[in-house]
């Protein structure tokens, strides 16, 4: 009888330490979890039921960019698979789903005075409704890349201040429509990555080369003229009947200095300054960072251009920018080491010559699909530390987070592992450093079309079969993991 007493106690101790939280510290009784994708890597159904075309499907019709010569004209067919999409949501036990939503599908041509797309609105609006049924919150990107094809084609895209205005029409009607049921705005994914690789390096669509060093300032400012913008029309007119929040995602990987020597330390703060400081002091403090003011300034003018690169700020657009945030979103990966670099001699076409930092990884750290994620769990527990110090400790929702491999792997051990380490860093950002992160997601929730590389790099918890007209999903062992950490708010083992 001992010896089956015993045995019986073995085997739900093994059970039971799957639950117990590390360090025996749980999540906040109010943080949340959730899990994202976005518009083009996941819909498909790119032309149905009158949608527009955008500037990806541009691309991928008209470029050979895509590394495996592939489009997101079918992806994971989430157009149609909705409903079966939000049931394994529902199983996950995430609290919220960030997903964007497709310009094109609502607005075919972008401009709310063209045709609006019923079928695209009704999408959307089954997705609400299957949300709220489940009981989990929204989480809606606005514009995650997909400019409608017109818009680039009429005024240039997001290099044009007609952008501000056109983006606020869309932003509002979809208030309208989407509001009283969306919990979380976002306006703009990665605006970072909407400039430097849409207008800069030629990595992202609409993929523009032309006015390397310039364009990418121009698109800049306006996106935050148009996100302030956006900003303030939801203040004003729905926060108080919708009560929901808004914010702006960006992303930045940790810089750590390569050495202790002062000069990388400020090669790691100048980094982040031109990267999430671009962003984040402008709208929390009203203009760019210093470091940017006087760098491109002071290059242009040896540059034989008559004033900054950087586009100035009037005194009311400062004010009007300044303070237009309930949330800043983080997506964050990985980790990059900085090493101070005398500046380049002026002319030297390198992208984003401005702020002069030699960057690289450290050969030990461990690698994914993509080259430039590579596993460094305590970085995101420093990159958050910064945001508090630098930001006066605004509520910081991890927005993104997550680990590609090249697909076929249902031993996901890698990605739990990723996974397991990286929230327990988030976990000690919150009670060691005092950080006010309040929610955490995980990217993805399936595997996607990841813009240039295809389906070369796959950050799905669930799998998708690309070759099978059906698209089934079959989740990986870190939908397990996840289950657990959703359940029990804690750092499973
Ligand atoms: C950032 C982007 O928002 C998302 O679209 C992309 O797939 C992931 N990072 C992974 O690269």
């Amino acid at each position: 009888l001992i010896q089956k007493f015993l045995f019986v106690f073995y085997i739900s101790s093994l059970f039971w330490r799957e639950n117990v939280c590390a360090d025996n510290r749980k999540f906040p009784p109010d943080f949340k979890f959730g899990i994202a994708t976005a518009s083009y890597q996941i819909e498909g159904g790119w032309d149905a039921d009158g949608k527009g075309e955008n500037i990806w499907d541009h691309l991928t019709h008209q470029t050979n960019l895509v590394k495996d010569h592939s489009t997101g004209d079918i992806t994971c067919d989430s157009y149609h698979k909705s409903k079966e999409d939000l049931a394994l949501l529902k199983d996950l036990g995430v609290d919220f789903y960030r997903f964007s939503l497709s310009w094109a599908r609502i607005l075919p041509t972008g401009y709310i005075d063209g045709q609006i797309n019923e079928a695209g609105i009704r999408y959307y609006e089954d997705i609400l409704s299957e949300l709220e049924k489940h009981g989990i919150e929204a989480m809606v990107t606005l514009y995650h890349w997909d400019l409608p094809q017109k818009l680039q084609d009429d005024f240039g895209g997001v290099l044009n201040d007609t952008f501000i205005d056109v983006f606020a029409n869309y932003a509002q009607l979809a208030f309208e429509l989407f509001g009283s049921r969306v919990k979380y705005w976002v306006t703009f994914n990665e605006p970072f990555i909407i400039c430097q690789q849409g207008y800069e390096n030629g990595n992202k669509a609409p993929a523009i080369t032309k006015a390397p060093g310039i364009d990418l300032y121009t698109c800049a400012h306006v996106v935050l003229k148009a996100h302030a913008k956006v900003y303030h029309i939801y203040d004003t007119f729905y926060r108080k009947t919708q009560k929901g929040k808004i914010g702006l995602v960006l992303n930045t990987d940790w810089f750590e200095p390569a050495s202790g020597d002062p000069k990388d330390l400020e090669a790691s703060e100048r980094q982040l300054q031109f990267q999430f400081g671009w962003f984040a002091h402008p709208i929390v403090y009203g203009n760019y960072p210093q470091v940017m003011i006087d760098r491109i300034g002071e290059r242009s003018i040896r540059e034989g251009f008559k004033t900054s690169r950087l586009p100035k700020f009037t005194n009311s657009e400062i004010e009007e920018i300044k303070g237009t945030f309930d949330f800043i979103g983080l997506n964050h990966y990985t980790t990059t080491l900085t090493r101070w670099k005398e500046d380049e001699a002026i002319g030297k076409p390198e992208s984003l010559k401005d702020i002069s930092v030699e960057v690289f990884k450290n050969p030990f750290w461990e690698g994914s699909a993509s080259s430039w994620l590579k596993v460094v769990p305590w970085g995101i527990r420093r990159i958050s530390k910064w945001i508090k110090d630098t930001y006066k400790n605004p509520e910081l929702i991890i927005t993104e987070n997550g680990y590609s491999d090249v697909g076929g792997i249902f031993d996901d051990s890698r990605r739990i592992n990723y996974y397991r380490e990286y929230l327990s860093n988030v976990l000690e950002a919150i009670y060691d450093d005092g950080v006010n992160i309040t929610a955490y997601t995980a990217w993805s929730f399936m595997d996607n079309f990841e813009w240039l590389e295809g389906y070369t790099e796959k950050f799905g918890l669930f799998s998708v079969n690309f070759t099978d007209p059906a698209r089934p999903r079959t989740p990986k062992s870190s939908v397990n993991y996840f289950k657990n950490v959703t359940k029990t708010k804690c750092v499973v083992e």
